[in-house]
């Protein structure tokens, strides 16, 4: 991250703590490395993730430990490590930071990359789905992301997405001479893969696929009724997606994924959905909770460029020094203004005057105090005015405006 794509990431973290801050939602921040254990219970053995990207090491202590390659397993072994369920419910939390994933780089697709996050533990109220929903909209939105599409989907309980993954791996074998080899490899590992495929066999198979949602139970049904009521009540558009997928195991019921057309092949900015079955794998008492990430490049790249000049502000007061000047007087009026509150830089570029004026006009400088060998000169940029002044007066020169 270069200086010039740093000022727009310190926009977006504000950005999102005014957000998520509005909405309840507080801070936390896991361990860029935790257990290998965690993440392979957490994501599932079966998932791409843990199969082939995750960067796991020996401690040389024998322990395994991996660098997570994301935020809701740790937050969740955060939840029950610290007792969280104590907590008035539900427990709204949001992080921001890097992850890791052993991935082929391409645009928008890095091996170390950022996630701003939110997850809220403790309640399956329908309303939650909707609230983290709104919020993520909410936040690209602010952050400029162009041409988001909102698609929707509801997993319903592990029972059901057992009886269902018979289902498809039944249909699947049926159908096994039409798919590629590496679905037809993983039919009973992961035949819900065989949705994302790009290979146009295994697409055709999948057009008359079974679909989960047709097969849901009566309650998760109405609680996948109730998040769409609330998101159609405050008008997010969503397209509901019966064969959506999404990488992770731990998703129950809610389903969802924003995707940016301005993105290409790695369409994906942000997704999310409920983890009900989660903190209890992780050794907690059964707690629902539900939540999101979203890229950072990834919703940067989606927001394109912004013509605007940087928002690192400009200088309050290039310090500029005559050659053979004093270098204590120089050191010391800058040291000064910065303890005043002041935003002021000390000529270190060995320039010659004329130099350190240019210096001053391209960093936006608007006053510079020229140090000579017998007194220092302040100069106005704007009006080109220039007064001799004592160097003690300096500093409230320039405070005054
Ligand atoms: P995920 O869909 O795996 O979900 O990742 C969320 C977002 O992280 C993606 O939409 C994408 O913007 C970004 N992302 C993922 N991999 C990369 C990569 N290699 N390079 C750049 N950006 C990437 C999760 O991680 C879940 N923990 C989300 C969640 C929270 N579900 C419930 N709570």
């Amino acid at each position: 991250v270069l200086p010039d794509d740093a000022a727009r990431r310190d926009d977006l973290e504000a950005t999102a703590r005014r957000i998520l801050g509005a909405a309840g939602y507080r801070r936390i921040e896991t361990p860029i490395f935790e257990a290998t254990e965690l993440f392979a219970r957490g994501v599932g053995e079966a998932t791409d993730i843990v199969q082939k990207e995750m960067y796991s090491f020996d401690d040389g202590g024998g322990r395994s430990l991996t660098l997570r390659p994301e935020g809701t397993a740790p937050v969740c072994r955060a939840y029950v490590e610290h007792g969280m369920h104590k907590l008035p419910q539900p427990v709204r939390l949001w992080y921001l930071g890097s992850f890791f994933r052993r991935e082929r780089a391409q645009a928008g697709r890095y091996r170390q990359f950022w996630q701003v996050g939110a997850e809220a533990i403790g309640s399956d109220d329908p309303a939650l789905d909707a609230e983290t929903i709104v919020v993520l909209v909410e936040l690209l939105e602010a952050v400029g992301v162009r041409s988001a599409r909102l698609r929707l989907g509801s997993l319903g309980s592990p029972e059901t997405r057992a009886a269902y993954r018979e289902r498809l791996a039944a249909h699947l074998r049926s159908r096994e001479d039409e798919l590629s080899d590496e679905v037809r490899r993983r039919i009973e590992l992961n035949p819900l893969r065989a949705f994302d495929a790009d290979h146009p066999g295994t697409q055709r198979v999948m057009e008359t696929a079974p679909r989960l949602i047709d097969f849901l139970t009566a309650d998760d049904a109405e609680h996948f009724a109730q998040v769409r009521a609330l998101l159609d009540d405050v008008g997010v558009a969503y397209e509901i997606d019966t064969s959506l997928v999404r990488g992770l195991d731990y998703y129950t019921r809610t389903l969802f994924e924003l995707t940016s057309e301005e993105l290409g092949a790695q369409s994906g900015v942000g997704g999310g959905g409920r983890y009900d079955g989660l903190i209890e794998q992780l050794g907690g008492s059964p707690t629902p909770g539900v939540g999101w990430a979203a890229g950072i490049e990834r919703m940067l790249l989606a927001a394109g460029s912004v013509d605007e000049e940087s928002t690192d502000g400009g200088v309050d007061l290039l310090v500029a020094r005559v050659p053979d000047s004093p270098a204590t007087t120089a050191f010391r009026l800058a040291a000064d203004a910065r303890r005043a509150g002041l935003r002021a830089e000390l000529e270190t570029g060995g320039r010659s005057l004329k130099g350190q004026l240019k210096h001053a006009d391209r960093i936006g400088a608007r006053r510079v105090a020229i140090v000579g060998p017998d007194g220092v000169a302040l100069k106005d940029m704007a009006s080109g005015e220039q007064r001799e002044i004592p160097a003690a007066d300096v500093v409230a020169a320039v405070s005054g405006g």
